[in-house]
């Protein structure tokens, strides 16, 4: 095999299949639109806004957590898979959701938690009064404790949000009793997935929203389920993300060879549906060859390129991430994904405007170091023009189209997210991503509902990047996502082939679809390629040159 030529040219994965070249939009259903004015967005605020959503161009979106749950970890925590929390609305909402979704030509995939549970679930509570040994504790992870008298916890494992994974309960008895495991919260038990009735319970809930017409599933801790049998210990401190020294032993905790059985099985189950459904892996898994492993042909259909969220904006990092990212996937025959961000991490229009570079950063506060936004802005809009021009499947999220910041003076009192607690205030979490929309300047909540009432407040600033200061607004970042999206769509940039031109530290060159896409990251401006100027991340210098920070798509 030619290497080089792999390298100039590199595939966009498998034809066909709606998902290899989908846009898909995250939608946070707390945070997007309120149709009743209590400061919860909600399933019918969702349906109201669906044309925001077709008039930007996306092919699906994808739903956070909607379900009943005690919002100890927003949702996160679920407490039945098989029904919507009041606060979002009724089953019945969801259907609706549904169907508007399928009549405007949306795709609709769902979040599904399979990791853990709510405590509040059935399942969990049942467990408690039914003592050690029962089959209602073998569906999660009970352990007597350690030393003479059981008080100490079964391992050394650290719960993601700070503190320890485990916690102990009070027997039916009243005296204390066995511990719990729980990678998160305390209210999100870990499930046992070793048990067939976990397996069992599963299907049946895939089946359930499969049947309610759902397009796929989003799986939450993909990487997560399955544990090393032996629990040991990992005195290493606590990532999710896991694997990037290939030197070091696998945590005990992620990225298990024994999860990918428990993707063929549902794997078979959204193959016999009609209509191309899908299953997206969240594992937070370097590197890229370990995490293309769960998009084996007979495996999920896409996994999160968080690799791609995590490289630092310098033309080295990117055009690494870019080639090992087509290169990982195209080994396996699956379709690359990009995401610059979510609902778990800082904004990429503040994170690019940080000096530091890099790390799932959990959240920004009063008194930390601010983002600088006007470069944070410009590179945002600069990294989403590059991404889009990538082939493969892009992931959106909810308000990056608006070029919004994270809230990085949240009064620390007004935080929801168990991390800033669980880490004894050292972490300040992920609320400063999760702010409710803003879609117009002069409205309440800035159009977020028809009442003042936010969830979370919203900035002064914010008015500025209202969906209605922007629309029509010639180079407002809305624009600029709608152009690219549709040009994606015209030049059939999915598909690739990409070509690279220049891979320098400065500057990074490719051709896909017939365009060139040239993005510079060096101080100086460059020559702008020869051609149609279709789409510019920021305008070109007065002798038609590329500034510092801006990606161009021209057409030859
Ligand atoms: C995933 C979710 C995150 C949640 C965690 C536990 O990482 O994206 O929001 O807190 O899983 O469910």
């Amino acid at each position: 095999m030619n290497t080089d030529a792999t390298q100039q040219e590199q595939p966009g994965g498998p034809a066909g299949g709606w998902w290899t070249e989908a846009v898909i939009y995250q939608i946070y259903p707390r945070s997007f639109a309120d149709s009743d004015g209590d400061g919860m967005g909600d399933l019918p605020g969702i349906t109201a806004r669906l044309g925001h959503l077709t008039e930007l161009g996306v092919d699906a979106v994808w739903l956070s957590p909607f379900y009943p749950s005690p919002q100890a970890d927003a949702g996160y925590d679920v407490a039945d898979y098989r029904d919507v929390d009041p606060l979002f609305g009724r089953l019945s909402d969801a259907d609706a959701l549904i169907a508007e979704a399928r009549a405007r030509g949306l795709r609709v995939i769902v979040d599904l938690v399979p990791n853990h549970t709510s405590s509040a679930h059935r399942w969990f509570r049942a467990a408690l009064p039914a003592g050690p040994g029962s089959p209602e504790r073998a569906r999660y992870v009970f352990r007597d404790g350690l030393g003479p008298a059981g008080d100490q916890p079964p391992n050394d494992w650290q719960s993601v949000f700070g503190g320890p994974a485990w916690t102990r309960v009070t027997e039916p008895d009243g005296r204390p009793g066995q511990w719990y495991l729980h990678l998160f919260d305390t209210g999100q038990p870990d499930l046992n997935w070793d048990n067939p009735e976990v397996r069992e319970e599963f299907l049946d809930v895939l089946r359930f929203w499969l049947d309610r017409g759902v397009d796929g599933f989003r799986v939450d801790v993909a990487h997560g389920l399955v544990k090393q049998a032996d629990l040991t210990n990992w005195q290493e401190p606590q990532e999710i993300l896991s694997g990037n020294d290939v030197a070091k032993p696998r945590p005990p905790m992620w990225d298990q060879d024994g999860v990918h059985e428990v993707y063929r099985e549902w794997r078979r189950l959204v193959d016999s549906y009609p209509g191309e459904r899908i299953l997206v892996a969240e594992a937070w898994v370097e590197p890229a060859e370990r995490l293309a492993r769960y998009v084996r042909p007979d495996e999920m259909h896409q996994a999160f390129n968080f690799e791609h969220l995590l490289a630092a904006w310098t033309a080295p990092a990117q055009y690494a991430v870019v080639t090992r990212s087509l290169e990982a996937t195209d080994a396996v025959g699956a379709p690359t994904t990009w995401v610059l961000s979510n609902h778990d991490v800082v904004r990429h229009a503040s994170r690019l405007g940080l000096t530091t570079a890099g790390g799932r950063l959990n959240g920004i506060g009063i008194g930390d170091p601010q983002p600088d936004a006007a470069v944070g802005l410009r590179r945002a809009r600069a990294a989403s023009l590059l991404m889009l021009a990538l082939p493969g499947s892009a992931y959106l999220y909810q308000g990056e189209e608006l070029g919004l910041p994270e809230h990085t003076t949240l009064p620390d009192e007004a935080r929801q997210d168990p991390t800033w607690e669980r880490s004894g205030h050292t972490q300040r979490g992920r609320d400063g991503c999760r702010v409710p929309l803003p879609w117009e300047a002069d409205a309440p909540s800035y159009g977020f509902g028809p009442t003042d009432a936010s969830w979370l407040p919203q900035p002064p600033s914010w008015a500025e990047y209202a969906l209605d200061r922007q629309r029509d607004v010639p180079g407002s970042t809305y624009e600029m996502y709608r152009a690219a999206l549709r040009l994606r769509r015209e030049h059939g940039l999915a598909r690739g082939p990409l070509a690279w031109l220049s891979t320098g530290d400065e500057v990074l060159a490719f051709r896909n679809g017939g365009l060139t896409v040239l993005t510079n990251f060096g101080a100086a401006a460059v020559p702008a390629p020869t051609g149609e100027l279709l789409c510019s991340s920021a305008p070109l210098d007065e002798d038609g040159r590329v500034p510092t920070d801006v990606t161009v798509w021209v057409r030859a």
